[in-house]
């Protein structure tokens, strides 16, 4: 699981130290043939990248239109926009990676919050054992209340949302598994915990992180019109207007006017399960087939845009190229150490410390080599631990993955944008903010810089092709503070208002 360094300041964005391919030292033809060939599938040209967007434009749409497409786009009847005024006090729980968080949330208007928060370890039992263990682990912090509380719960998982407060899990993602959840609602089983412990806790709304992510950039940005979450999982969500969501059932229920707006929790993840335009390679088949067999259930043959570019998979994606080196004998003259052999061996924190290697020598990366990978040798043996074309190997491997990811995911931002643009936002009003949560983003070296390249290709691309590429100047992306605490605090006062209006 994707750890995050502790002495970078999460708004600090740590810088990738490049290498260039003219540096590397080859030792053999082979070795340099077989890295041009990992080079040229692991690199994504403008035209692939425009192409994988406008795949992406179509699907979305379909997904707006019918039930069960493969991108989701859920309407999460959260409408309205925030204009930082907001005020409240909500109790706020967060289930969906390493930990369950809850957080007390005083919105003061103006744009300011105080928050108060406690977090606990989901251990790995819990996420595959029994529902009940997962989802009453730990609840004391709240015991102590008196009069019933409102809590926004966020639960980063495909929901199919009925109401603003529940809802049907589609599936587990990310390693999670636990038992009799899927087709069930996830609202309830938190509620039912709180009424068998006598928590007096009213759960008042439902929400995805990539809401919540939304709604808290939103109460200090108000041209804020999409959330990302790019970390162990990855997923968009974004503000739609009501007549473009052509699979009324959910919204004529709710009797919303055709010009007004509702947030769509979009679960991108899934784009493309059907292989149509992804460059999928044997390393990212490698992952998706295994996955039953791992120790995370991880969705054989689904969500494999979610694969390719989170946080959970990219460790393990470079781990496979590496492997798949050692085991043609051009690395690390083919020794393959037990960890190099365990699978999620080889965690994305890794890559995140060799990217930023600035060192002549690449000492990070030996470090990570010998220190976490077993690739040290004792000091009596004449044999070097790892040589530096080795380790230019290894840094370049990571690059290349890592950068893959960000291009797809600004594909996938792309592809939002220019559904959105002259709807929900205007380049000639003010252009448009984008929240974004999520470790590789506020963590890996260089994500958002490769992000912000990939849109930039595009439309300068699409500028070439005398259409109306994107003009990127005036689309901001930031952190979004804490989405799973003020946005689901935001999310539950919306659903508050939302009833008082009924
Ligand atoms: C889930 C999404 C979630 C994303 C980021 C994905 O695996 O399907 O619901 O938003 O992870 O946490």
């Amino acid at each position: 699981m994707l750890a995050t360094p502790t002495n970078t300041s999460p708004l600090t964005k740590p810088t990738r130290a490049k290498l260039r391919y003219e540096d590397i030292t080859f030792t053999s033809k082979s070795q340099r043939q077989a890295v041009e060939e990992i080079i040229s599938e692991l690199t994504l040209a403008s035209a692939a990248l425009k192409n994988i967007k406008d795949h992406f434009i179509l699907e979305l749409k379909k997904g707006l239109a019918n039930d069960g497409e493969t991108i989701a786009m859920v309407p999460v009847y959260v409408s309205g926009r925030l204009d930082g005024s907001e005020t409240g006090s909500y109790l706020t729980m967060d289930i969906g990676g390493t930990y369950l968080r809850v957080v007390w949330v005083v919105l003061e208007g103006q744009s300011q919050v105080k928050i108060l928060q406690k977090k606990y370890k989901i251990d790995e039992h819990l996420k595959v054992g029994e529902a009940k263990a997962l989802f009453v682990d730990e609840h004391s912090i709240i015991a102590s209340f008196e009069t019933e509380i409102e809590l926004g719960f966020t639960f980063s998982f495909p929901v199919l949302q009925t109401t603003i407060n529940s809802g049907t899990l589609i599936a587990w993602t990310k390693g999670f598994n636990s038992l009799g959840v899927v087709d069930k609602d996830p609202a309830a089983f938190l509620q039912d915990a709180f009424r068998r412990r006598n928590v007096p806790v009213r759960v008042a709304a439902l929400l995805n992180d990539t809401v919540g992510t939304l709604l808290a950039h939103a109460y200090r940005h108000s041209k804020t019109v999409i959330g990302l979450g790019l970390g162990t999982g990855s997923n968009g969500a974004y503000i739609e207007r009501v007549d473009r969501i052509t699979k009324r059932r959910t919204v004529d229920e709710t009797g919303a006017a055709d010009t007004a707006e509702m947030v769509i929790n979009m679960e991108f993840g899934a784009f493309d399960s059907e292989r149509r335009v992804l460059p999928v390679t044997m390393f990212d088949n490698k992952i998706d087939r295994k996955s039953l067999a791992s120790l995370y259930f991880i969705n054989p043959g689904k969500q494999i845009f979610e694969k390719m570019i989170a946080g959970m998979y990219l460790g393990e994606i470079a781990r496979n190229i590496l492997v798949h080196l050692i085991d043609r004998r051009l690395l690390l003259d083919g020794r393959c150490t037990k960890e190099m052999n365990t699978d999620w061996a080889f965690d994305t924190s890794y890559m995140s410390t060799i990217e930023a290697d600035t060192t002549l020598e690449l000492k990070d990366t030996q470090l990570v080599l010998e220190c976490y990978l077993g690739l040290a040798i004792p000091e009596s043996s004449a044999t070097m631990a790892t040589t530096l074309t080795d380790r230019q190997i290894v840094k370049l491997v990571v690059e290349l993955v890592g950068q893959r990811a960000a291009r797809l995911s600004a594909a996938a931002l792309a592809g939002i944008l220019e559904h959105t643009r002259g709807v929900t936002w205007s380049e000639d009003d003010g252009g448009v903010d984008i929240g974004v949560d999520g470790s590789l983003y506020r963590y890996y070296p260089g994500f958002e810089a490769d992000i912000r390249g990939g849109l930039v290709d595009i439309s300068q691309l699409e500028r070439d092709m005398g259409l109306a590429g994107i003009d990127v100047d005036v689309v901001r992306m930031g952190p979004s503070i804490d989405g799973s605490g003020v946005g689901a605090a935001l999310c539950a006062l919306l659903a508050s208002t939302a009833s008082a209006l009924q």
